[in-house]
């Protein structure tokens, strides 16, 4: 499947007669928040774990020296910890670009912190997308973190802010804080 997932996402979800569904982040979603939302509340999903899997082409690398970015990978038992929002399905429109370079929208189950559930939308990169790199040993992933940039910004402040934001969530995340740990030791003289 092409990288480029907008048509993709834009047939994939009927929203008629929906006023607003629940959206699961995981990732840059959890703190760059540029999207109007109703309510705001941490959540759980069960059988997914997260994963610095996914190059970045378009925010946080090049098409020349592409970054890496989070994705869901399944995974029986696991739970992921992020943050959900209730929106408007027209911020979808939105959303669709951002996550255009291989992220298709899935529907899922969070848990609340009070132990509710909801059923909502998640955007995860699955293997057949051309973006996806996979498994990589956690020092090679922060050594490509360190030197790549995008766009959005340096893919290393994607992680740290990823790393600082799972941690005031209370999300214990051993691949991301290992990447992190990494970063921190990586110098200018491992390019
Ligand atoms: C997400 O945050 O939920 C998706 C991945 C990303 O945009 O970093």
């Amino acid at each position: 499947m092409s990288a480029d997932t907008i048509e993709h996402n834009r047939n994939r979800f009927d929203f008629s007669g929906v006023d607003s569904i629940w959206l699961f982040g995981y990732g840059s979603l959890i703190y760059k928040v540029d999207f109007p939302f109703l309510e705001k509340r941490p959540a759980t999903i069960h059988g997914w774990q997260r994963r610095f899997w996914q190059a970045s082409h378009d925010h946080r690398g090049t098409p020349e020296a592409p970054g890496r970015v989070v994705t869901l990978i399944a995974e029986p038992g696991a739970t992921c910890m992020g943050m959900a929002y209730r929106v408007s399905p027209k911020v979808f429109e939105h959303l669709d670009v951002r996550e255009k370079n291989g992220y298709l929208r899935f529907t899922t189950t969070m848990t609340f912190d009070n132990g509710s559930h909801a059923e909502g939308l998640v955007y995860i990169a699955t293997e057949s997308n051309d973006a996806f790199l996979g498994h990589a040993p956690d020092a090679d992933i922060a050594r490509q973190i360190k030197f790549a940039a995008g766009p959005s910004g340096p893919n290393a402040e994607y992680l740290l802010r990823l790393a600082e934001s799972l941690r005031a969530l209370g999300d214990d995340c051993p691949h991301t804080f290992a990447i992190e740990s990494h970063l921190r030791s990586v110098t200018e003289s491992d390019t």
